[in-house]
């Protein structure tokens, strides 16, 4: 059993609550190895942000959830000796029982995310209660993050075929009966690269996708119902169309990708909406700097000749969402 003060890592209770009156969002980026680790803490550093490391069911069976804790011990120590201490948690994504997440916080994650949204509403208090009774009762609170309202898309581990917006008329009674930290809405945004069917899109004079937009409607009718309570955008790539044809162009298929526009992201920041999840700009970051390496560099075979140039892309990338799109760059 370890908690996560040992470890050098914050909950989200202060970090959130600067976000909100301060009209940013905090990066959650998720991770699987060491390179993401590095450039997310590289960036945040650099752009002085706190910072979500999130781990997902697919991230523990990747990489292990003891190695991916003791990769968070490190961010820790790296951050410090980059020189600027910034604010880390390491959060559970996606949890889907009550015993992942125990798992999880006695491993020393310092916040878990209890997904019940594919539940009846009913099961979904019941399981989600469960889980704040037993995060909250540590001796070093654990931050839990609730979800209603169901996201599209499809991943590894998590999917589901359609959207089911959030309905503003649940939130009190959801955070009330369940004491969640903070809560996970669905007004439009979806898991994954491709994040709405073409025929959902219009296009530009280029061919290019335009997605429709986030229902902003639904977010103020949720942010009326519980002002100042901290709520969570999931799938929030903007899927950006340089490395989708960097993709295309060195080998790769990636037919119909959209993502969220990064201006949409921005007014959800300034908003109640204190983390955003990215995770699929990440891997395509990666992929498209990987695979132009390999077809320029055909006598590479020294894998940090790959991953190397990856992760310093993965870099400016996460550097640029900190500063330009979530608003966290010199927040921490
Ligand atoms: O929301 C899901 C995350 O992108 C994690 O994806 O289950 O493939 O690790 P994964
Ligand atoms: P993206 O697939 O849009 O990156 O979303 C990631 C996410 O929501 C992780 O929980
Ligand atoms: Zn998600």
């Amino acid at each position: 059993m370890t908690s996560y003060k040992e470890l050098g890592l914050v909950n989200t209770k202060d970090i959130f609550k600067k976000a909100i009156s301060g009209g940013y969002a905090i990066p959650a980026y998720n991770f699987n190895n060491m390179e993401q680790m590095q450039a997310i803490i590289m960036a945040c550093v650099e752009t002085k942000s706190p910072v979500i490391l999130q781990v997902s069911a697919g991230a523990r069976k990747y990489a292990n959830q003891n190695i991916l804790k003791n990769m968070a011990r490190g961010a820790v120590e790296y951050a410090h000796e980059l020189g600027y201490d910034i604010p880390v948690v390491l959060h559970l994504d996606h949890g889907d029982s009550f015993e992942i997440c125990k798992d999880c916080i006695e491993t020393g994650f310092s916040s878990v995310m209890i997904d019940g949204s594919h539940f009846s509403y009913e099961e979904n208090v019941a399981l989600t209660k469960k889980v704040c009774e037993f995060a909250h009762s540590q001796k070093d609170y654990v931050t839990v993050e609730g979800e209603l309202g169901v996201l599209a898309g499809v991943e590894d581990d998590v999917s589901s075929e359609h959207s089911h917006y959030t309905q503003p008329s649940e939130v009190v009674d959801f955070v009330n009966k369940t004491k969640v930290d903070s809560l996970a809405i669905s007004i439009g945004t979806s898991h994954g690269r491709a994040k709405f069917k073409p025929d959902q899109c219009t296009r530009d004079a280029n061919g290019i996708l335009i997605p429709p937009p986030l229902r902003f409607d639904i977010l103020e009718e949720i942010e009326k119902q519980i002002p100042g309570f901290p709520i969570v955008l999931h799938g929030s790539s903007s899927v950006p169309i340089e490395y989708v044809q960097m993709i295309e162009k060195f080998g790769g298929k990636l037919t119909d990708s959209v993502g969220i526009p990064e201006e949409q992201l921005r007014k959800a920041a300034k908003s109640a909406v204190c983390k955003i999840n990215i995770d699929s700009d990440g891997r395509l970051a990666m992929t498209a700097i990987i695979r132009k390496v390999l077809v320029e560099q055909p006598e590479e075979f020294d894998p940090r000749k790959l991953i190397g140039p990856a992760r310093d892309e993965l870099k400016k990338l996460y550097a640029h969402k900190n500063q330009n799109v979530l608003g966290s760059a010199g927040q921490a």
